[in-house]
């Protein structure tokens, strides 16, 4: 059991093969932090690392006979708002008589092998044996309230997972103004901070900044984790680089608001604090009611950047990602959105899935204009019943055509949106999240469904399934488009307008919960205008997400280099599409765009009856490639090697786990003429000690060479000027397959 209880000085250690993380109770009852970081071997007694020795303005509340003990200079856990402590606390709450001044005070703690879910959340998972829990348990004597913090550590990974709740057990409600599910102190700020930022077609770029003294934060008010930041952040230190130094990581399991800061104080010390965003957050607890915040993964790594990721991978592949979908390939996917957008009819969809089928397809999803009068996207959103006028014969029988040409059948939803124009908002304009006195914003020509209402949910719920049945789906594309304005519920009345944002994601949530569960066999990939809702929150319930509604090779390099860092690949939705590029209008080749594609979960967005024979042949082979290696890309270490924000090149790879095979990926961006003489691309990941063949070839390469010399890139020279030292054109790539020798 990886969490050692010290009970004499109530010490607390969770502990596996790689970090160690410690924290005691203090004199006053609280929690002070006492390490994170890698592993410590075990000892009676660390309370030496309990360090406060400067006196400050004020000293904890009561506290006489000791000055220094100030809870503005001492690493915390939880840190409660209303005594000594002028950073911002982990919890704020507002009791009846007005006051937020609050007083949680030990009093046990309890460990559970394994770990239980959070009510009405997606959250990670565990079996007794493969992670432990630590509850620690504080009251509020004159409140009441009853604060649990849940720590667990998993045996096969670098993570802990941390998340809080609140019990009212007094007469008097309370409100709930703030409640982070993460703070952590670190003792100094030599860091600097990573996050992924970015827009709709440009997601998760990677950004840094050094951290300063004062509060540095990313955060969404939108209603959804968002295209802009991802609720994930990194602190590095200096020198830290993808392979080698120290990194703490800190993931949301949450889709909706949220808040992700480092505060900085004038001793230099950070306070790290993820959780809901406490901005237009209010949440009424009354007599008997518990509230539970979303959870937090933290992942300490002294092996770089790629360390973070690949215990973050081994997490959400084994204990956030569904189990069914664990194990099981993913299939190639044909989407028909940028091949005809609003402008199909039975004969183009069903053309397009038998030429699909003959190239190895084995999904093809019908996107958005199916149902409704929808031949734009201007009306019929909630409208869920098939358009008789594209579509005659229903969706039915095109899913039963599409599965007779051999390929399996998914669709298209937008299950939160509603259209002015449809009979719903006819029937139901109450259903509409607005502010009944003022006019509502439109977000491409629809409005959000209020899923605070259970109702919506319901109706939802009874047509997706309807619909999963009769068409016999493989697979729904659960698509967002549009961010909260003016947010308010007639439901909620005058006092709980503040738990809107929460309350409207608790829906999806229930509504994801309930599908998933009746049809465990579905496929669900989350969207939202592309990535716009692409967090751990969402990985829960949907597999995969669409990366991106960009599906430029070059754009691309950038949005899934940065979505590595949290996402296994295998979760990464990338398609191939067709040139020029529907987004940037850029040409590059098939193979560039493949090349692309493979790391994530691949499938194609064009008219494959549009290609030429030789186009055809070349996709056939690419499909092939893809099957190859899907099992490899699903469950192998990811390993970055090149960014493409910091070079014209970009290259990363995935490593069996027994280091037996190996695809990497190398990409040029533009051409320069007069290239490096010898031009390798430096490995990572491998045997030292073994040889490598690449591409089949008969050539072989020690592990060792392969990862201190490199792999030697092949250069192609365009036909015209073959004796000069020109490269052929812009955009190129290269895939490469090692296998061990004698494997
Ligand atoms: C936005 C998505 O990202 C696209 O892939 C497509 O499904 C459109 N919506 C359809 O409206």
């Amino acid at each position: 059991m990886p969490i050692f209880i010290n009970k004499e000085n109530n010490q607390f250690h969770l502990t596996n093969k790689t970090v160690s993380y410690i924290f005691h109770v203090m004199k006053n009852g609280e929690l002070g932090q006492l390490y994170y970081g890698k592993k410590l071997n075990h000892r009676p007694d660390f309370s030496h690392f309990a360090a406060y020795h400067i006196p400050t303005a004020a000293s904890c509340h009561g506290e006489k006979t000791d000055p220094a003990f100030s809870l503005e200079t001492i690493c915390q856990e939880y840190p409660v708002y209303g005594t000594s402590d002028f950073r911002e606390p982990a919890i704020s709450l507002r009791h009846p008589n007005g006051s937020s001044v609050g007083k949680f005070e030990y009093e046990g703690f309890e460990v559970i092998d394994g770990k239980e879910r959070i009510p009405g959340l997606p959250s990670t998972f565990a079996n007794a044996g493969e992670a432990s829990t630590l509850i620690i348990v504080f009251f509020d004597k004159l409140r009441d309230l009853k604060l649990k913090l849940f720590y667990t550590i998993f045996e096969n990974t670098a993570c802990i997972t941390r998340h809080a709740s609140l019990e009212n057990e007094g007469e008097h409600p309370v409100d709930i103004e703030r409640m982070m599910s993460v703070s952590l102190d670190l003792s100094d700020h030599d860091f600097t901070m990573v996050h992924l930022a970015g827009a709709w077609s440009r997601e998760r770029h990677v950004k840094e900044r050094k951290l300063q003294t004062g509060i540095q934060s990313i955060s969404s008010i939108r209603g959804a984790s968002s295209h802009h930041h991802n609720p994930f952040m990194a602190l590095r230190r200096p020198h830290t680089t993808e392979m080698s130094g120290e990194a703490y990581s800190f993931h949301f399991v949450y889709s909706g608001n949220f808040l992700a800061q480092a505060e900085v104080d004038h001793y230099d010390a950070v306070r790290i604090q993820m959780g809901i965003h406490p901005f237009q957050f209010n949440w009424r607890l009354d007599q008997g009611e518990a509230f539970h915040t979303p959870e937090v993964v933290m992942t300490y790594s002294d092996q770089g950047l790629n360390g973070l990721t690949q215990s973050t991978h081994t997490l959400f592949r084994e204990h956030l990602i569904s189990p069914v979908w664990q194990k099981r390939e993913r299939p190639v996917l044909i989407n028909n959105w940028e091949a005809t957008y609003f402008d199909f009819n039975a004969e183009k969809i069903v053309a397009i899935a038998k030429q699909a089928k003959e190239l190895g397809v084995e999904l093809f999803v019908l996107d958005d204009g199916w149902f409704g009068k929808r031949n734009d996207d201007t009306s019929s959103l909630g409208d869920w019943l098939v358009d008789k006028n594209k579509l005659p014969d229903g969706i039915d029988a095109l899913s039963q055509s599409v599965r007779n040409a051999g390929l399996k059948f998914g669709l298209w939803f937008e299950p939160e949106m509603i259209s002015e124009k449809s009979d719903l908002f006819s029937k139901h304009p109450d259903w509409v999240i607005h502010d009944p006195e003022r006019p509502i914003s439109y977000g491409r020509n629809q409005w959000v469904l209020d899923y605070t209402r259970e109702e919506v949910v319901d109706y939802m719920f009874e047509r997706i399934s309807s619909i999963i049945e009769s068409a016999k789906l493989s697979y729904i594309k659960w698509d967002m488009n549009r961010n909260i304005t003016e947010a308010y519920s007639a439901v909620l009345g005058q006092d709980r307008q503040g738990e809107l944002f929460h309350r409207y994601i608790l829906g999806v949530y229930d509504l994801y919960e309930r599908l998933t569960s009746k049809y465990p066999d579905v496929l669900f990939e989350s969207c939202a205008g592309g990535g716009g809702r692409f967090d751990a929150g969402m990985l829960y319930y949907a597999p995969q997400a669409w990366a991106s509604d960009d599906t430029d090779a070059v754009e691309r390099l950038k949005i899934q280099y940065g979505s590595s860092f949290v996402y296994p690949i295998y979760s990464i939705g990338s398609h191939v599409s067709d040139i020029p590029n529907h987004q940037t209008l850029r040409r590059t080749s098939l193979k560039a765009r493949a090349d692309t594609a493979y790391f994530g979960t691949f499938g194609y967005e064009l008219d494959p009856n549009k290609m030429s024979e030789e186009e055809k042949t070349e996709v056939k082979n690419q499909i092939e490639t893809y099957k190859t290696h899907r099992s490899l890309i699903k469950t192998g270490d990811f390993y970055r090697l090149i960014s493409p924000f910091a070079s014209n090149e970009t290259a990363w790879m995935v490593v069996s786990k027994d280091q037996t095979e190996a695809f990497a990926g190398w990409y040029q961006v533009l051409a320069a003429p007069s290239p490096k003489k010898i031009n390798v691309l430096k490995l990572a990941g491998l045997d030292a000690f073994s040889t490598y063949h690449v591409n089949g070839s008969d050539q072989a390469y020690g592990g060792d060479e392969l990862m201190q010399r490199g792999l030697p890139l092949p250069v192609e020279y365009n036909g015209v000027n073959k004796n000069q030292a020109e490269r052929g054109g812009d955009f190129q790539s290269n895939v490469f397959h090692l296998t061990k020798k004698g494997d």
